[in-house]
């Protein structure tokens, strides 16, 4: 058991190569990640592309953006625009990234990188194609917290590891577009898509699913519970939920000791290392939101493609691939289909 625990290895995101992004789809998380580039990095935002062109003109003004853009194909016919982050609900996330790559722009994808497997893998497989990179913006993912954990996991802080439980639950209204079943509604991919991605970095490949789901309303699941078991005898309880707030926290336990992280576990904020013998170490951290977290992301792809890489070190397309294969495995069980599969 370390006497302290490691510091991140992250690297200062304001010092990436600086890159100029265009926002296609200038919505909730969109103006957070704007907000975050400006505050935390050298990254420049050139441009912004809406469905409306007024709703293109209010966002580029009100997020100062010098250039707004009518329509995705005008974004991406820009030539200040070197990779395109994609921000628009997550059925549309694999058409955007494939026009996106047919332009020859690099893509930042927001999480999930496509509805299922099938679609993540063929937009991964347009970017290797096209000698792009393509990455998705599961920005919990390049937190410092989580290199520290990354850590102290390879380095066998816990023994042997056995257990993750890990939840992700917000009560949203109906006029959520995440009630919206055209818009591949319900917790499965907004919120869901963080426990399984937890679980699975940390126990590594997934064997077995076993989940049950109960229904939002009569076309739209509103939670979701899952078993899952890893390779080498781990085991994960997650769950999400679109009908209540819960806990948002997670834990990792192995037969020398257990982490437990603060909700919501996936931003950042403390977590505490607790040994069977011996004394907690705490990760002191402020609790901070989006718009102190989602560069992260967007510098580990600056850097990536300056190295001329395809997909990110840190989430590669691999582990992008693998969790929505565990997604949907889940929803498989639990009967949800999304629209158009
Ligand atoms: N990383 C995070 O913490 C986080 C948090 C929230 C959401 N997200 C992800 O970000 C994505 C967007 O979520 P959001 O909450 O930002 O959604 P949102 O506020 O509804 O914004 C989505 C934008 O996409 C565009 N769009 C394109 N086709 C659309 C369609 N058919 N229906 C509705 N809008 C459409 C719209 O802009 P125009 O019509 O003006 O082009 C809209 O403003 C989701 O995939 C979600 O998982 C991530």
């Amino acid at each position: 058991m370390p006497g302290h625990l490691p510091a991140p290895r992250t690297l200062d995101p304001s010092t990436a190569p600086s890159l100029g992004w265009g926002i296609m789809g200038p919505g909730w998380i969109a103006q957070r990640f704007v907000g975050a580039l400006h505050k935390h990095t050298g990254q420049r935002v050139v441009a912004v592309g809406s469905r409306s062109a007024d709703r293109a003109d209010e966002f580029a003004r009100r997020m100062g953006i010098p250039s707004a853009r009518a329509g995705y194909a005008a974004l991406l016919d820009d030539p200040d625009v070197d990779i395109v982050y994609v921000s628009t609900p997550h059925p549309q996330h694999h058409r955007c990234a494939l026009d996106a790559i047919a332009a020859g722009k690099h893509v930042l994808i927001e999480k999930p990188a496509g509805i299922n497997a099938a679609q993540a893998r063929e937009v991964f497989a347009a970017a290797r194609a096209a000698e792009v990179f393509a990455g998705e913006a599961m920005w919990t993912r390049f937190l410092p917290k989580f290199d520290v954990i990354r850590q102290l996991l390879d380095d066998g802080a816990l023994g042997t590891l056995r257990t993750v439980a890990a939840d992700h639950g917000e009560y949203f209204t109906a006029a959520h577009r995440i009630y919206d079943p055209a818009l591949a509604g319900g917790p499965m991919l907004d919120l869901g898509t963080y426990p399984v991605a937890f679980a699975q970095w940390a126990l590594g490949e997934v064997h077995t699913v076993s989940a049950i789901g109960v229904g939002a309303n009569h076309e739209l699941n509103g939670q979701i519970a899952a078993a899952l078991g890893h390779r080498d005898g781990g085991q994960s309880l997650v769950s999400t939920t679109i009908l209540a707030d819960t806990p948002t926290t997670a834990s990792v336990a192995g037969e020398d000791g257990y982490l437990e992280l603060a909700g919501p576990f996936y931003q950042p904020g403390p977590f505490r290392l607790v040994p069977r013998t011996g004394e907690p170490l705490i990760h002191e951290e402020e609790p901070a939101s989006h718009e102190d977290g989602l560069h992260f992301s967007a510098a580990d792809a600056a850097r990536r493609i300056a190295d001329g890489a395809v997909d990110s070190a840190i989430h590669p397309a691999a582990d992008v691939v693998a969790t929505l294969e565990v997604m949907d495995r889940i929803r498989a069980e639990t009967g949800i289909v999304f629209p158009g599969e």
